[in-house]
C-alpha cells in the first residue's frame, strides 16, 4: 500500500503539484468552492494512477490545485464512499497522497442528516467528535510504519487550534455554527425511524456516509483535521419524510454559500 500512496504522489508531484499546504474535501453537492481557487493543476480523477473513480453523479471526480487566500491548496472535487464498492484504504488513499505531498492541514465537508432536534435543514455543524459505525477500518491490515503508530489515539479527533479559528471565523461572518457528533454509517440506504433513535441515544447530532475514514488516516499520520457538515434533511424518528437526493442536493447547493465563506476565512487564518 505504501508503495502506492508513493507512486501516486511521485506522479502529482510531477504533474506540478509541488507545494500543497492545505487539503480539502468538497462532499456531496459541496464541490463549488472551487470557483474561489486560482487552479494551476485540475487533474480527472480518471487519469490518476490507482485512484478509484467517483461513481456518484453528484461527485465530480477532479483533483484541483492552485492558490486560495494566500495559501497553496489541494481540493478534491468529489470524494470516495464505501457504499461504492470500495475499501477504506481505497477511499483515504488521496488524503495519505496529500500528506506525502506536504498538506498540513485538512478541510472536510459533508452533507449529513440531522438528529439532533434543535437542529435546522441548511444549518452547518462543526465535528467536535464522531462515531465510527462502518464495517471496517482504513487502518486494518498491516500498519504503514512510515504513516504511523499501529494504534493511533483519538482522544482529540479534530484539531482545537482549527475549530476555534471555525468557531472565530463563524462569529465573524455571522454563520450559525452548531458544534456536535457525526456519526458514519455504510449506507447507501439512508437509516429506518429505529436506527435514528438508536443514533439519538447513542450521542450522534448527526449522520452521513463519509469523512469517518479520511478523519483517521489524518489522525494516523499526525495531520490536524476540521470537519463540518451541512444538514441537508432532517431526521426526526415521530415526524420521518422520504428523503429524496433531489431534495439533500437542493439544500447542499443553498447552504453552499455558508461553507465556501466560512472556509474561505479559515484558510485565510491558518498559519
Ligand atoms: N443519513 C445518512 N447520510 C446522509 C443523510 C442521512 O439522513 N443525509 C445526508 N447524508
Amino acid at each position: 500500500m505504501f508503495e502506492i500512496i508513493k507512486e501516486v504522489a511521485a506522479f502529482l508531484y510531477l504533474k506540478g503539484i509541488t507545494s500543497p499546504d492545505t487539503g480539502i474535501v468538497l462532499g456531496t453537492g459541496l464541490g463549488k468552492m472551487v470557483a474561489e481557487i486560482n487552479i494551476e493543476v485540475e487533474i480527472d480523477y480518471a487519469d490518476i494512477p490507482h485512484f478509484p473513480v467517483s461513481t456518484v453523479e453528484s461527485h465530480k471526480g477532479r483533483l484541483i490545485y492552485g492558490n486560495l487566500q494566500g495559501h497553496k491548496v489541494l481540493a478534491m472535487q468529489g470524494r470516495f464512499h464505501i457504499y461504492e464498492g470500495y475499501t477504506l484504504q481505497q477511499v483515504t488513499l488521496p488524503i495519505r497522497v496529500m500528506k506525502l505531498l506536504g498538506v498540513k492541514w485538512l478541510l472536510l465537508s459533508n452533507a449529513a442528516g440531522g438528529i439532533n432536534k434543535s437542529y435546522h435543514k441548511s444549518d452547518l455543524m462543526l465535528l467536535d467528535d464522531h462515531i465510527n459505525l462502518l464495517p471496517s477500518n482504513p487502518l486494518t491490515g498491516e500498519n504503514i510504519d512510515e504513516l504511523g503508530p499501529r494504534f493511533p489515539d483519538m482522544s482529540c479527533p479534530y484539531s482545537p487550534d482549527i475549530n476555534s479559528l471555525m468557531e472565530a471565523a463563524a462569529r465573524k461572518l455571522e454563520i450559525t455554527l452548531n458544534k456536535g457528533v457525526y456519526a458514519v454509517v455504510a449506507g447507501p440506504n439512508l437509516e429506518t425511524r429505529a436506527e435514528y433513535r438508536y443514533l439519538a441515544l447513542i450521542g450522534a447530532d448527526v449522520v452521513g456516509m463519509s469523512t469517518v475514514p479520511e478523519v483517521i488516516v489524518a489522525n494516523h499520520m499526525g495531520l490536524p483535521c476540521a470537519a463540518v457538515s451541512v444538514i441537508t434533511d432532517l431526521c426526526d424518528p415521530d415526524n420521518l419524510v422520504p428523503a429524496k437526493l433531489a431534495d439533500i442536493l437542493e439544500t447542499a447547493g443553498k447552504a453552499e454559500i455558508k461553507l465556501i465563506r466560512l472556509f474561505d476565512e479559515v484558510i485565510k487564518n491558518l498559519k
